[in-house]
């Protein structure tokens, strides 16, 4: 949700007039919210949710932008609501965030890791759109162990779905135990449940995936569960 505010302070935080100014707009009737004539000085308005207009021009605050990295637990959903009531990422946010943000791609409900959030449509074009080939690394946990086969069928390409065949992918052993292997793997495209699939795809089941690193954007050591924000050069690093 925006944040709301009297109809008075939204006209002056657009910039149209001062507050005094804008009382005078609402009670001479040339300032309308949703399509209707408003008169009355104390109507609130919702930042990003109500249409205002004065003198038949749409008016909106400058909202201040958002860059947001979190780092997601399992068991919450990356999507702003969700049908089965599931707690979402936004439950963790938290009331210090004053705008509408929302989730920079997705991350599986039972995938951990780095989520960006923001309020600038223009910035989750840059890092999700495929033609931006944003490289995405995540650390996958397997049941067992994997070929050398396996491995450099993951790194020149699988095929998951349709007939669809993955790109070539960075793919580095860190860990190998009794019983699971972790691997770092780096890819860029995005197609639903991808590393769990190129996994399937050389029979091997993903138990846990994390993701730790947005091109050059790391997660670090972000408590699980907790957010910051991104720092300037994050931002114009990704945007780039
Ligand atoms: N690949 C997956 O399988 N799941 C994710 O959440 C992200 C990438």
């Amino acid at each position: 949700m925006g944040e709301i505010v009297r109809l008075q302070k939204y006209i002056a935080m657009s910039g149209v007039a001062s507050r005094r100014a804008a009382e005078e707009l609402i009670s001479s009737g040339r300032v309308f919210v949703n399509n209707q004539k408003i008169k009355e000085l104390g109507t609130k308005v919702e930042i990003g949710a109500d249409t205002v207009m004065v003198d038949n021009e749409i008016i909106s605050p400058e909202v201040k932008k958002y860059y947001i990295m979190l780092n997601k637990p399992v068991g919450y959903v990356s999507t702003v609501s969700d049908q089965f009531d599931r707690p979402t990422v936004l439950d963790l946010i938290g009331e210090e965030i004053k705008s509408r943000i929302f989730p920079v791609g997705r991350l599986d409900y039972d995938t951990s890791g780095l989520l960006l959030l923001t309020n600038d449509g223009d910035f989750t074009y840059k890092v999700t759109h495929p033609k931006f080939n944003m490289d995405k690394t995540y650390v996958a946990t397997i049941k067992g162990g994997i070929t050398p086969k396996g491995l450099s069928q993951l790194r020149s390409g699988v095929v998951i779905e349709d007939g669809f065949k993955t790109s070539p992918a960075e793919v580095e052993m860190i860990l190998c135990e009794k019983g699971y292997t972790k691997i770092q793997i780096t890819i860029h495209e995005g197609k639903n449940r991808q590393v769990r699939k190129m996994f399937e795809a050389v029979g091997c089941k993903v138990t846990e995936l994390d993701r730790i690193k947005i091109g050059t954007v790391e997660l670090g050591n972000l408590p699980l569960g907790r957010w910051r924000y991104l720092t300037s050069h994050e931002i114009s690093y990704l945007t780039k």
